[in-house]
C-alpha cells in the first residue's frame, strides 16, 4: 500500500481537486488539518492510495485545476457558470423538496429546529438565486467584455455603476451571507449529526445541504480570491 507522511492540510494545498475530493469524503483539512493524512483516510474507513488516486483522477480529467490566474477570465466566468451555478441550481430545488417533506413528517417531533432550519434553508436559496442571476444578468457580462477588451488589447468599456468594483462588493456581502446561513444550519444541527427519527430524506436533507456547503465554498473561492481582484485590476490597467 503506498503510504505517505503527507497532513490532510499539505494534501490540500496541493491542488483544487484535492480540495473538493477531500471534501467529499469528509476529511477535515482545515481546523482538523494537522492530522495525518494516512490516520483520518483510514479513521474514515477509506484506503489512502484510493483517495489520493481520486484526487489524481480529477486533475487529470477536471478542468479544476487550469491555472485560474492566467486564464482568460472568459473561461474562468464560463467554468464557474457551468460548473457551480449549474450545481446550485439542480441541487438547491431538490433540497427544497426534502425540506418540506422532513417539515411534513417529523416537524412535530422537532418543531424549534426544523422550522428555524426551513426559514433559514429558504431565505438561502431563495437570496442565491437572485444573486446567481444577478451575476450571470450583469456582473459576469461586464468582466467578460474586460476580458475581451484585453485580449484586443484595448481600453475596459465604461461601467453603468461606476467602477466594477462596486457590484462587487455588493456580490461579496451576499457571499457572507450565504456562508452565514451555512453556518446557522451546521450549529442548529449540531454539525449534521443524525437526529434520531432521522430518515433516508432527512439523511439526504442533511447530505445535500453538506454538498452545497462544499460547493460553495470554491465557488466562492474562485469568485472572491480569482475573478473579482482579477477583473478589478483590469480596470486599473
Ligand atoms: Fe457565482
Ligand atoms: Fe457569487
Amino acid at each position: 500500500m503506498m503510504t505517505t507522511t503527507k497532513t490532510l492540510a499539505d494534501v490540500a494545498a496541493t491542488s483544487l481537486s484535492a480540495v473538493t475530493t477531500l471534501e467529499r469524503h469528509g476529511l477535515d483539512y482545515c481546523c482538523g488539518g494537522k492530522q495525518s493524512f494516512d490516520e483520518a483516510c483510514l479513521a474514515k474507513g477509506l484506503q489512502p492510495a484510493d483517495v489520493m488516486q481520486e484526487i489524481q483522477q480529477a486533475r487529470t480529467f477536471g478542468e479544476e485545476d487550469r491555472d485560474w490566474q492566467t486564464a482568460p477570465l472568459g473561461d474562468l466566468v464560463k467554468h464557474i457558470l457551468a460548473t457551480h451555478h449549474e450545481f446550485l441550481k439542480r441541487e438547491l430545488p431538490a433540497i427544497s423538496n426534502r425540506m418540506d417533506k422532513v417539515l411534513a413528517v417529523h416537524g412535530a417531533r422537532d418543531p424549534e429546529m426544523l422550522l428555524r432550519m426551513a426559514v433559514v434553508y429558504r431565505n438561502l436559496y431563495v437570496d442565491m438565486d437572485a444573486h446567481m442571476h444577478k451575476e450571470e444578468e450583469v456582473l459576469f457580462p461586464f468582466i467578460d467584455q474586460y476580458s475581451r477588451a484585453e485580449a484586443a488589447g484595448q481600453p475596459v468599456p465604461r461601467v453603468p455603476f461606476g467602477s466594477i468594483a462596486n457590484p462587487i462588493k455588493m456580490m461579496e456581502s451576499e457571499h457572507e451571507q450565504a456562508g452565514g446561513a451555512l453556518e446557522e444550519i451546521r450549529s442548529l444541527t449540531r454539525d449534521f449529526e443524525l437526529p434520531s427519527y432521522a430518515c433516508s430524506t432527512v439523511r439526504a436533507l442533511y447530505e445535500g445541504i453538506q454538498a452545497v456547503a462544499a460547493d460553495l465554498h470554491v465557488h466562492i473561492h474562485l469568485e472572491n480570491n480569482i475573478l473579482f481582484p482579477r477583473a478589478i485590476a483590469l480596470e486599473k490597467r
